[in-house]
This record gives structure tokens, C-alpha cells and sequence, in this order.
């Protein structure tokens, strides 16, 4: 077996388990239920209009691509998880619009050359492993003068914590994965691009969590529901000390971000990206 097999092979295993990671427990209730309103916010950043061709990166259930559809867009909405895309359509339909589901890896994506007039990704892309090809891949499917626009937890922020503080606990990744909040630093971004985009904007913003009676609803809810929440608990599920441990570092973890002592309200940071790809319209 060659060198190129073997990397080929451990992708294609890593992408298999991410993706049985993604449709384990209940993604898409999470984004309805917690982040529903940061789709709308990445689709108007994107100065999404009628007619505009949107493509969805990592788009999970929609939660992006539906609003871009209630723009008037055609909209691809894209996902290494096509698990997902059951709810995404239930919840397409309810809003009365149509989207296509294709399903794909944000590091080799099934689209053409600049065939999208925005590109875009609601804390989706950030999860792909390898960065720099996903950076190609969302720059290549743009058309020239296209928009880029990234909404992505950023390191400080709770989601990027809940990471740190889960990070001791998994299985070591693999040495190319790197990881996701990194999406979230600007300087990381623009790295990721270079001289390929213009007009780059980003500013910090967050998005208000206050559904939880205590913190260990806010943890409990996420041992049910998310995907790389549930597969950390399940790596030591032997270990009862450890999961008594990762128990007591979530409830801290919510402590430290809640505001006051008596509710659990948090506003999870992320950064809001928006760029456009430079090409011959604007050379
Ligand atoms: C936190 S969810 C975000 C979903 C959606 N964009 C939202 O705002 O709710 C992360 C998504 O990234 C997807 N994902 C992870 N790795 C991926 C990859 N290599 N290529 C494409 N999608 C990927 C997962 O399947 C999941 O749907």
C-alpha cells in the first residue's frame, strides 16, 4: 500500500466517524432550539438577494440555507451528514421553500468552479479538519466578485471553551486535524485566504442563551444532543471517575460564563466574517 492510499484511506475513516458523530443525538433541535437566529444573521451580513445562487457549507438542517431561500435565493445546502437533511426538509417545507441537499465534504466540495454568488457557512465549516483545503474550496466555488461569509465560535467564547474543556477527555485527533475554533480568529482566517479575497469585515458578536434553569440542564442537554459532546462521554464511559469529572468541568464551565449567580444566561461569542472573492470584476 502507498504512502497516498494510506492518507486517503485515514481521511475517508475520519470523515466516516465524523460524520456518525454529527447524526448522533439531536442536532437539529439544538440549532432550532439555541442558535436559530444566527442564520439570519450570517444570510443578511451576506447581503443575500433574490436570485442569488447560495451555497450552504456544513449546512447541517438549513439553519442557514432556509433563511437564504426566504431571500429569494437558490440555495444548495451542503453537509458531510446528509442524516441531517431530513429535518432540514421538513423545516424547508414548513416555511413553504425549496432547497437542494447535496451531500459533501467542505474539503472537496461536488460544485463546479465559481458557481455560487455567495458562499457561506453558520459554525459548519469550522468543523471540517483541514483548514487550508477547506479555505481553497470555498474560494474555488465562488464566482469572482462572489461573497464569503463565515459565522464561527470563536476560541474564548463558551463554544470554543466547551472544546478546550472537553479536549483532555477525547481520543488524540489525528496530527493534520486541527481545531475548529481556530475559525474563529480573524488573523487565522485571513491566513487561510491571503491575496485570494477583498473587502474582508469581521467583528465579534453574540448570541444570548437563556433557556436553562441550572447549569447542569445546559450540560445535560448537551450530552443528549450534541454530537461531540456525546462522543467525548462515550470515549470514557468506562471510567466513572472521569465522567464524574468532565460532569463538574461542564457545571464550571457554565458557571463561568453565566452573568450573576442565580440564572443561567450566556452569551456565546462567535465571529462574523464577510468577504468578497477577488477575480476579474474587481482586479
Ligand atoms: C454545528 S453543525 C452546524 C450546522 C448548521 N450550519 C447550523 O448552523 O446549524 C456542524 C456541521 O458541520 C458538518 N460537517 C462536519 N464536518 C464536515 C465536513 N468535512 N464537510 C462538510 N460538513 C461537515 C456537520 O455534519 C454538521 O452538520
Amino acid at each position: 500500500m502507498t504512502a497516498t492510499t494510506t492518507a486517503v484511506d485515514a481521511d475517508r475513516a475520519l470523515k466516516t466517524k465524523h460524520r456518525a458523530m454529527w447524526a448522533s443525538g439531536d442536532y437539529p433541535s439544538l440549532a432550532t432550539d439555541l442558535i436559530s437566529t444566527l442564520g439570519p444573521v450570517l444570510v443578511q451580513a451576506c447581503a443575500v438577494r433574490s436570485g442569488d445562487r447560495v451555497l450552504d457549507v456544513a449546512a447541517g438542517a438549513g439553519n442557514a440555507a432556509i433563511p437564504a431561500a426566504l431571500a429569494g435565493a437558490e440555495v444548495v445546502a451542503s453537509d458531510l451528514t446528509p442524516e441531517l437533511f431530513d429535518a432540514g426538509r421538513q423545516q424547508a417545507a414548513s416555511w413553504g421553500v425549496e432547497l437542494d441537499w447535496v451531500e459533501g465534504d467542505a474539503e472537496a466540495l461536488p460544485f463546479v468552479d465559481g458557481d455560487f454568488d455567495t458562499v457561506l457557512s453558520c459554525v459548519g465549516v469550522m468543523f471540517a479538519p483541514h483548514h487550508q483545503a477547506s479555505a481553497d474550496e470555498l474560494v474555488r466555488v465562488c464566482r469572482p466578485s462572489g461573497t464569503i461569509g463565515l459565522l464561527s465560535w470563536t476560541p474564548e467564547g463558551f463554544i470554543g471553551q466547551m472544546f478546550a474543556t472537553m479536549k483532555p477527555y477525547a481520543p488524540p485527533p489525528p496530527p493534520s486535524a486541527q481545531p475548529p475554533p481556530l475559525w474563529g480568529d480573524e488573523t487565522h482566517v485571513r491566513e487561510l485566504f491571503r491575496d485570494r479575497v477583498t473587502d474582508v469585515v469581521a467583528r465579534k458578536q453574540t448570541v444570548r442563551i437563556d433557556r436553562f434553569a441550572a447549569p447542569a440542564d445546559l450540560r445535560d442537554y448537551f450530552k443528549e444532543r450534541y454530537g461531540p459532546t456525546i462522543s467525548v462521554y462515550k470515549a470514557i464511559a468506562g471510567d466513572p471517575e472521569k465522567v464524574a469529572q468532565l460532569d463538574r468541568d461542564l457545571v464550571a464551565l457554565v458557571e463561568r460564563f453565566q452573568h450573576g449567580t442565580d440564572t443561567v444566561v450566556l452569551d456565546w461569542e462567535y465571529l462574523l466574517l464577510t468577504c468578497r472573492r477577488l477575480g476579474p470584476a474587481n482586479c
